[in-house]
């Protein structure tokens, strides 16, 4: 008998108010498809924009609801492994890089998600996750942490001394390419609203932090875009003849001006980015381990309260990312 599990789910989505049909309680435990794919017991999950999306319906038809929310996640596996599970779910039949699969989707979108007490993801996708870190800071990288990496080191293929701006200092994947980037030996810049969100990243091994918007010292080789409309022109405008933006999100909007005059003047590169393999994050993993690099956490909840770490997430208050445990 599978029995009952807290769960974070959404029960309705609403593009206006999101949290209007964020609900935690009990869900039925997650069934395995297949004989390729298995339980774990959640240990850490942590809270990505993409829930909020999901919530907005965003890649959350209404003919999925309930659907329990979240990506990320670290836990234990049925034989008591420690492990991280991958989040980017292929069609079987997939082979080679997940990413491009066009029938891929994240734990959450078609499949039930990690904010819950078990979570069913395909064996193939489980890591193991290293003593070195902790069930928390396990639960940042699948998503935020990845993405950055793939931005940085793939899709950007970016070297040291090269200089890179960030727009926004304070978001999940913003920190994780600030920190990433400069464990790189990757000269990083940031742009912020906040004063004292700038001061946090220079602290975090930004190099310089400007308000969003103003005029740079001097262009840069790339830009990590995450923001969207509130930022495009500016990431157009700060890149040297040739340079690059590495476009993964667009929270506040898809659509500004293309500004294509500029691209092809200058011949900069739009390279967009998702995600990442689990090649990408066996080497994540192993650069956290090897380095010392661990994720920006803002804060850690219960899931029980998680409606706390959406309402924070909502009001652009976080620095870093928010992690809920399941004990
Ligand atoms: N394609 C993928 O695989 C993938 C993976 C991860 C994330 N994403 C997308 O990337 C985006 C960021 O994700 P996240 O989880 O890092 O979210 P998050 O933690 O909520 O990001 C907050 C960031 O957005 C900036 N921001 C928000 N509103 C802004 C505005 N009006 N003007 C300027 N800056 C604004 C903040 O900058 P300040 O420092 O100024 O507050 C902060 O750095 C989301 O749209 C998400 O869906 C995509």
């Amino acid at each position: 008998m599978i029995g009952p599990m807290l769960a974070v789910f959404a029960s309705a989505v609403d593009r206006e108010d999101p949290l209007s049909g964020l609900t935690i309680d009990d869900r039925p435990e997650p069934e395995t498809p297949s004989a390729d794919w298995t339980t774990i017991t959640v240990k850490a999950a942590s809270l990505n924009h993409h829930d909020l999306w999901s919530l907005r319906g965003v890649g959350l038809n209404e003919d999925r609801l309930p659907m329990i929310l979240g990506c990320d996640a670290a836990g234990v596996d049925e034989d008591g492994n420690e492990v991280i599970a991958h989040s980017v779910i292929t069609d079987p039949d997939w082979h080679g890089d997940e990413t491009l699969d066009p029938r891929r989707s994240l734990l959450s979108e078609r499949h039930p998600g990690t904010f819950a007490e078990k979570v069913a993801v395909p064996k193939w996708n489980l890591l193991p996750k290293p003593p070195e870190l902790s069930f928390e800071d396990a639960a940042c990288l699948p998503t935020a942490w990845l993405t950055a990496y793939r931005m940085l080191f793939v899709r950007g293929g970016l070297a040291p001394g090269q200089t890179v701006l960030v727009q926004g200092a304070t978001g999940g994947a913003a920190t994780a390419l600030t920190v990433l980037g400069s464990a790189a030996g990757i000269r990083m810049w940031v742009t912020s609203r906040s004063e004292e969100k700038r001061a946090k990243a220079l602290e975090l091994g930004a190099d310089q932090a400007f308000e969003s918007g103003a005029r740079l010292p001097e262009r840069v080789d790339a830009v990590m875009e995450t923001i969207g409309e509130a930022t495009w022109a500016h990431s157009v405008r700060s890149l040297k003849p040739g340079g690059t933006i590495v476009i993964s999100g667009a929270t506040t909007g898809y659509a500004p001006p293309a500004e294509l005059n500029r691209i092809f003047f200058l011949q900069l590169s739009v390279v967009g980015s998702t995600m990442g393999t689990r090649e990408e994050l066996g080497r994540l993993i192993r650069l956290c381990v090897d380095k010392g690099v661990r994720p920006v956490i803002h804060t850690t909840m219960p899931l029980r309260d998680a409606r706390q770490g959406f309402e924070t997430m909502l009001a652009g208050e976080t620095f870093g990312k928010i992690v809920l445990t399941a004990d």
